[in-house]
């Protein structure tokens, strides 16, 4: 029989979890055995009593479970553990899987560890944004409660209320929203934004989300020549300093009269665009709110700090990380749901298919058979040497 194994998570402050008891049910009914690692929900209020119910069975350490494990659920990368040092990687059986989060450019020592163990390792986030994986597409899943989460965030933090209210003390105005990069998080930020009562504005360099935008019921702020700036996959490209320019001349004056900047704009692969500079923030109004969802890729704005609120110039600017794991309930629900996408497709009719014809397999499988199988990871590495950081 295959055995699942679920470990907790080491990453700190990190409350989501792999499994749901909903999918280890799931998993079993396929025929599975599933092993979850003690409190490894506790983070989203997931008790291991219910986990038991559901039908795992429960492990005392990670080292037990990944000794047993044919397939590994995990949210994050495999990681030295912050205690012992011990890698996560090191404890795998020669020859299992795991489906996580990779990010395979971040950390190429992993990777090279994951081949070097024959491990089959499948990257979340290498996952093709096509039609046939949405089920599985985690990016989405997480991106789409990061920017509900984002409106809730600048909800809270702003001077003002969102909705338009008229009352026997007179009327109060609307927030104004302006929502930069309108993706997954950007799209959901606008649609909670409205719900809330707020005027939302938005720009993103891709005009084919116009349309999306305008049907959420937000206003397209169109800037001259973005048509260029479509790449591969349905992502951005990078766009030039002078594009960039232009754009915030333009959007500049939209962020001058905002109560509310939500910015989401990434390129895959390239740090996030500096759409708001320090001089912009100043010129903003005092009480207003920036979360900038794109910190942890540079950000897209200029004074936004890692992981804090912090208040400069008299505008909340909140660069928190990990927004989906403040709603771990849902996160870890829809993660889990992910994954077992994923390994539905690698069991079509109840046994493994490593089908690398498959466009998602090929594309999400960095390391099989003792090698990394995606070229331009190859090549990374090998440039890199073993020192990168995991
Ligand atoms: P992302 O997180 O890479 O980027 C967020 C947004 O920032 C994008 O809309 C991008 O155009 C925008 N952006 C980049 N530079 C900018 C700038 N200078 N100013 C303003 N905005 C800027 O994108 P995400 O959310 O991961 O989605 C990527 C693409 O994949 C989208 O086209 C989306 O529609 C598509 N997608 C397709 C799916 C499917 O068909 N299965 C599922 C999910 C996403």
């Amino acid at each position: 029989m295959t055995t699942l194994f679920i470990p907790k998570e080491i990453t700190l402050s990190e409350t989501r979890v792999a499994a749901t008891p909903e999918t280890v049910r799931k998993f079993i009914k396929l025929g599975f055995q599933v092993l979850v690692e003690k409190g490894a929900g506790d983070g989203s209020f997931i008790t291991d009593k219910a986990f038991e119910e559901a039908g795992a069975s429960l492990i005392e350490t990670a080292a037990a479970g990944y000794s047993q494990a044919d397939i590994i659920l995990k949210l994050h990368p495999p990681s030295p553990h912050p205690q012992s040092g011990q890698h996560e990687a090191a404890l795998f059986k020669q020859g299992a899987i795991i489906i996580s989060f990779l990010w395979p450019f971040a950390n190429p020592a992993t990777i090279e560890l994951l081949a070097k163990k024959r491990v089959s390792a499948f990257a979340m986030d290498l996952l093709p944004r096509i039609s046939r994986a949405q089920k599985a597409d985690a990016l989405s899943s997480q991106s789409n409660l990061a920017g509900y989460k984002a409106v809730m965030l600048a909800a809270n933090y702003l001077s003002k209320i969102f909705p338009l209210m008229t009352t026997a003390a007179g009327t109060i105005s609307p927030a104004k929203v302006v929502i930069l990069g309108a993706g997954v998080a950007g799209l959901q930020a606008i649609a909670t934004a409205k719900r809330l009562g707020a005027v939302v504005e938005v720009s993103d360099v891709r005009p084919a989300v116009k349309e999306q935008v305008e049907s959420l019921g937000g206003r397209f702020i169109m800037v001259e020549g973005s048509e260029a700036l479509v790449g591969t996959g349905g992502y951005a490209k990078e766009a030039s300093p002078e594009f960039l320019k232009k754009q915030q001349e333009l959007v500049g004056r939209h962020i001058m009269a905002a109560d509310v900047v939500i910015t989401t704009a990434l390129v895959p692969g390239k740090p996030a665009p500096k759409l708001i500079p320090a001089s912009m923030v100043k010129q903003m109004k005092r009480g207003s709110v920036i979360v900038d969802l794109a910190v942890e890729q540079g950000g897209n704005c200029e004074l936004s700090e890692v992981g804090k609120i912090v208040v400069k110039e008299g505008v909340t600017l909140i660069g928190l990380l990990n927004l989906p794991g403040l709603v771990p309930l849902n996160a870890s629900q829809v993660y889990a749901k992910n994954l077992l996408a994923v390994v539905e497709n690698l069991y079509p009719k109840g046994n493994l298919a490593l089908n690398f014809d498959d466009e998602i397999n090929a594309a999400s499988f960095v390391t099989h058979d003792g090698k990394i199988r995606l070229p331009n990871v190859t090549e990374f590495v090998s440039k890199r040497g073993s020192h990168g950081n995991s």
